[in-house]
Parts: C-alpha cells; structure tokens; sequence
C-alpha cells in the first residue's frame, strides 16, 4: 500500500539514484510507494519493479527516475545537457531529516547565504538580497527567478576571490530543481546545479545533488567535495527547521521580499493541490484552494 494517497504527488517523477553510482539488482528506498523497489539493468534497458508492478521508467541525464502514479509530462528539458564541454558530476545522495518540499524551498532562498554558507556563498557585511523576478511559466509548467545577484566571497570550487554572481532558479518539478549560476572561468555561460530530492517519507528525504559545469581547472574530487560541504551546511540547518513540513496556510510563516521564489512554489504547490510534505491545513480550506 502507498504511503499517500495524494494523487499529485504520486504523478511526478522522482530521481533513485545516478547510473553511473546505482545498486542495481538490491531493493531501493521509495518514499512514496511505501516499500522498496528493484531496479535492474539488462541490455534492453532498465526496468523499476515496486508493488508488484512495472513503474514507469527513464533514464535520463545519468539518473533512474520512476514514478508511481501516471505523469502527465515527461522528465524537463535540460538543453545544457548536449553540450560537449560540461562536466557531469553526481554528488552523492544525502538523507536529510526534513521534508522534501523544505529542500526544494531552502535551495530557492538567497537569503541564507551570508548566515549558513558564510564566507562562502555570502558574506554577513553584504547580506541584501537585491530585488529580482519571479513567475510561474504555464506552458512549461515551472517556477522561474530570474535576474537575481548576489556577493559571494567564494562561489565555486574554481574561485579564487569574491564575485557577483547572476543567478537563476527553475523549479521543474514539486521535488525537483536546479539553478543557473556564472561559473568564475566563463562569464558569458551558466552552470547548472541541480537538486534531485527522493522522498523517503512526509519528513525525510535523500538528497541526489548534481552538478553539469564549465570548470576546465578544478579535480572531480575539488567539485564535488566544494558541493558536499554546501550541502552539509544547508542540512543542519533544514534538520532544525520547524515545523518539518512545508505549512501552506496563510499566515503560519510571513514572507519578506526575498521569498518571492518561496511565495510563487507555496501558491504552485496549492494549485497542484499536493499535500505530500506539507503541514495539515487547519483553517479549513481544502488542499488546492
Ligand atoms: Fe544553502
């Protein structure tokens, strides 16, 4: 029997883990499903068993992905992934006591950066985040902010003093985002980070974080150890955030300014009317009002 009988979150797709890294052949936590699924990887491709049934499969930018409902899309389009001069770079997945939808919601937040990533991602002398745009793009479905800046004393593995780095955010997916950030060596082109999150349950998640970046300098080993320590800073905090679910109802957190991007995915996540993660509503609106 699933975990939840919320028919929004079952339709998405959820990433289990990179190619490249995966345990083939051993069962493989889902969150929503409630039970652990086989994955296995013959010459005809890769099938995901769970519940005894065939679950839709992909295996698309170097991760298995599955769903347990229908979707109503296939996998985004990551248009960066055709180009021959990226780096691919899988991090590891990372459990994190927290809602997946929190994961989502923090990676979005500039705000954090001089306090959580400090001397790192910003700097507690410059913490303002400058005004920058959101919107919810119907034909693709997905949340975007574009033209956000901010200072960061080291943004990348590859730096080697502060800069202003341009981001962008795009929100693909209720559990799945990336962002689009200036890599330090090429100005005029964007990195992309993604975060892939797998739910285990309403409350813990594992993190599948993925990198797709111009850096010509820096050792697989520099990246990936640069993004693991962003992460680990990024789950303490999450695991000491209350409530651990995601509240939707007005009023149970204010926004400021710089939430924009959370206010925009809180409303998006309420017109799809899931409730996977989210905090029960007390005020006697039902989940999509
Ligand atoms: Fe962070």
């Amino acid at each position: 029997m699933s975990l939840t009988t919320d028919q929004a979150a079952l339709d998405q797709w959820y990433v289990l883990g990179a190619v490249s890294h995966f345990p083939f052949g051993t069962p493989v936590e889902t969150g929503l499903l409630g039970e652990p699924v086989t994955v296995t990887r013959r010459d005809d491709g890769v099938t995901v068993i769970g519940a005894g049934r065939s679950l839709p499969v992909r295996t698309t930018y170097n991760h298995v992905w599955t769903s347990f409902g229908t979707p109503a899309r296939d996998i985004f389009a990551l248009p960066e992934a055709t180009e021959p001069d990226r780096r691919w770079l899988y991090c590891g997945g990372v459990r994190v006591a927290a809602s997946g939808l929190r994961l989502i919601e923090n990676f979005l937040d500039l705000a954090h950066f001089p306090y959580v990533h400090t001397d790192i991602l910003g700097s507690e002398e410059k913490p303002e985040v400058a005004k920058y745009e959101v919107e919810q793009r119907r034909d693709v479905d997905e949340i975007w902010a574009t033209k956000c800046e901010f200072f960061q004393p080291k943004a990348a593995a590859a730096s080697d003093g502060g800069q202003i780095s341009q981001y962008m955010y795009r929100v693909v997916s209720p559990f799945n985002v990336m962002l689009y950030k200036t890599p330090p060596t090429a100005p005029n082109r964007w990195d992309v980070i993604a975060l892939f999150v797998q739910p285990v349950d309403e409350t813990h998640s594992i993190a599948h974080p993925f990198m797709l970046v111009i850096d010509p300098t820096s050792t697989d080993a520099e990246i990936i150890a640069f993004q693991q320590m962003i992460f680990l800073q990024d789950k303490i905090v999450l695991e000491n955030q209350r409530p651990a679910l995601l509240p939707l109802q007005p009023g149970r957190e204010t926004p400021t300014r710089a939430d924009l991007s959370s206010v925009l995915y809180r409303r998006w996540l309420k017109e799809k009317a899931l409730t996977f993660g989210t905090e029960p509503r007390t005020d006697g609106v039902a989940a999509g009002a």
